[in-house]
């Protein structure tokens, strides 16, 4: 049972191009009149941007943001903050800007509006990094959370591809540490692999030289996600590494993720697989690591820490540092590996795939696809295309072996077998693992004014014998008697005369006659024709639950998996009247058993109907002794 916990972290997000242009409605939202704004040395055009967007509203601006958010610039910052008298800070930029935003405001508990320029993501999580004196601290506190961000993917338009490809990497890595997180629960898997699939077609399109603000905007949307994630999840080997080397060879911090991030993710696939083939999912390829590794090469970002800086003799203290504490990391921190992927990152080398077969049978995949290329109907040749892909990336997730695959065989073999003219294997597998329903959902509920359909199951005969209206088509047979009155109309509530309707139930103890062969059948089946005002009326006993055939191979694999193969009580209705749309359906018991676990996953709310209990005189002035049910209902179907 999955448990987990999840806390949300409240901010306003505003998104999409020239929301710039809000940012003086979205600092009186928060009721602030006096905005210190803040911007990086290099961009002080933003900072020109914003300080005029803003208008009156701008008492300040401080143009010091540094990496790593030195404490002797927060300070400086404050004093400008105190003397403006500000109550708010406003900060466009990249990390550098967020946090100094974020070091102003657990000082002072200053409201925060961020316009993020770069994928950092930090905008979004109530973390904060400082340095003093060259050591790096980090803390967490409420205060630490910008109330607002606005993410205009404009101010990240010319943001050079170099550093758009790093900085989106960096993005990336929080989504990917953030699926193997020991936090991790499935709101935090959903943002992150999100995350991975639209930062993953942003570095594609930064690669193709297809580059535009839809791409921007679609890394800017990722880099939010993984920030969220980042904000909520604790990161892992990868980040650890990573603020290491920054911290102790002095590495550009975007750049050093971009190397590590494949590296760290190799290290880690075999013990989180199931977060690796959900990202290699997400990204489109047969292995996670490798995957990145490639993206990073094909949009030209760095992959070596050689590349960075680092000297090679650095590789030994690199990995002491990196193994000196202990944290949670999916797979344990051993020198031997960490002195292998250390000396991989630094050369540069493409990850251990850890899928090696998987370009195999990619290609394979490929292949077989290819050869249906000269089909002469698309849609067949779509389906057969599709189906291969899909039974061939299944067979690879999870790595399915010889002797399983021939227990599959064997299983239809047995289906195959057990079929006959009168029990269809095939339909049941079909049912019980719900492909009919939803293919009944697809098919048939496309108009919510008609009567819901259900599956037609195995027991449907063909050409059953035609009854006069009242006949009782239980033919005596033991059971509470239930009179039938139902009405066939078209979506406007006009009767439909002369339908035939097919019925057919079970008895008694759950059988339907053509899985009795020693009865003088057909019984409990049959075609009625609806009367001039589209009615029909008819007795037959009232259904019951009743096991589905569970002595073949799918009775097998109901057992196999703890399920039941039970049906919840209904009659079966077939309605084929001329001029209108064939209506296939059932009508459920009210009360009956089953009907939240049906084993063929059949039962639709509109269907299940009160079978009311009654004693005393009968529509039609039949006998009847006791306690019979009574049913009305009218069916609704689509004009052709
Ligand atoms: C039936 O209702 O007759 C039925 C439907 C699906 C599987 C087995 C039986
Ligand atoms: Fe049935």
């Amino acid at each position: 049972m999955t448990r987990f916990e999840y806390t949300a972290q409240p901010a306003r997000i505003v998104f999409g191009p020239g929301r710039l242009d809000d940012v003086a409605a979205e600092v009186a939202r928060l009721g602030r009149t006096r905005a210190l704004v803040l911007a990086t040395p290099g961009r002080a055009a933003f900072g020109d941007r914003v300080e005029k967007a803003l208008g009156d509203l701008a008492v300040g601006r401080f143009d010091g943001t540094a990496m790593h958010t030195p404490v002797e610039v927060t300070v400086r910052a404050l004093e400008e903050l105190q003397r403006v008298d500000a109550d708010c800070v406003v900060a466009v930029g990249g990390g550098s800007a967020t946090g100094l935003a974020k070091a102003l405001a657990v000082r002072t508990g200053v409201d925060q509006v961020i316009l993020p320029t770069t994928y950092a993501g930090s905008e979004v999580t109530a973390l904060l990094g400082e340095t003093e004196n060259g050591r790096k601290t980090t803390r967490t506190d409420p205060a630490i959370l910008p109330e607002t961000v606005i993410y205009d993917p404009e101010l990240s338009a010319d943001l050079p591809r170099p550093i758009a490809v790093t900085s989106a990497v960096n993005a990336l890595a929080h989504a990917v540490e953030a699926l193997y997180s020991p936090d991790a629960n499935p709101v935090v898997d959903s943002l992150a692999l999100d995350a991975v699939e639209v930062l993953a077609a942003g570095l594609r399109r930064l690669a193709d030289g297809t580059d535009d603000l839809d791409a921007r905007s679609d890394l800017l949307r990722g880099a939010w996600l993984a920030g969220t994630c980042l904000g909520v999840a604790g990161m892992g080997l990868h980040h650890k590494l990573c603020h290491t080397l920054g911290g102790s060879f002095d590495l550009p911090h975007a750049s050093t993720h971009t190397v590590v991030l494949p590296q760290a993710m190799a290290y880690n696939a075999d013990a989180a697989p199931e977060a690796m083939a959900r990202i290699a999912a997400r990204l489109g390829v047969p292995d996670a690591p490798t995957g990145v590794y490639d993206l990073v090469v094909a949009a030209g970002g760095p992959t070596s820490l050689r590349e960075l800086g680092m000297p090679e003799d650095g590789l030994d203290r690199a990995v002491e540092l990196a193994t000196a504490r202990p944290y949670p990391n999916p797979a344990p921190l051993t020198r031997e590996g960490m002195t292998e992927l250390l000396r991989r990152a630094w050369a540069g080398e493409r990850p251990p795939s850890g899928a090696p077969l998987a370009s195999a049978v990619a290609e394979l995949t490929d292949r077989v696809r290819r050869s249906f290329d000269a089909t002469a109907n698309p849609r067949l040749a779509g389906l057969l295309a599709d189906l291969v892909g899909r039974l061939h990336g299944f067979a690879l997730d999870h790595d399915l072996r010889q002797d399983e695959w021939q227990t599959a065989i064997d299983f239809l073999t047995r289906a195959g077998h057990i079929t006959t003219d009168v029990r269809q294997e095939f339909v049941l597998l079909s049912d019980t693992l719900g492909v009919s329903s939803a293919v009944d959902l697809l098919t048939n509920s496309r108009t919510p004014e008609t009567t819901s359909s259900a599956v037609l199951g195995p027991f449907y005969v063909e050409g059953p014998p035609e009854l006069a209206q009242g006949t009782d088509i239980s033919a005596g047979l033991p059971g509470t008697p239930l009179h039938v009155d139902v009405t066939v109309t078209d979506t406007d509530g006009q009767p439909v005369p002369d339908a035939p309707v097919d019925v057919w139930q079970s008895n008694e103890d759950g059988f339907y006659d053509v899985q009795l062969p020693d009865l003088d059948g057909p019984v409990l089946r049959g075609r009625l024709r609806t009367d001039a005002d589209g009615r029909l009326r008819f007795w037959s006993i009232l259904p019951s639950e009743y096991p589905i055939p569970a002595d073949g191979p799918v009775g097998a694999m109901l057992t196999a998996t703890g399920r039941h193969p039970y049906r919840a009580p209904h009659l079966h209705f077939l309605i084929d009247a001329p001029g209108h749309q064939q209506l296939i359906t059932q009508l459920f018991v009210r009360g009956g058993r089953y009907l939240d676990s049906d084993a063929v996953f059949g039962v639709k709310e509109d269907l299940v109907v009160d079978f009311v209990p009654r004693t005393g005189p009968t529509p039609d002035g039949r006998d009847v002794d006791g306690e019979w049910r009574e049913l009305e209902f009218t069916f609704r179907l689509r004009r052709l």
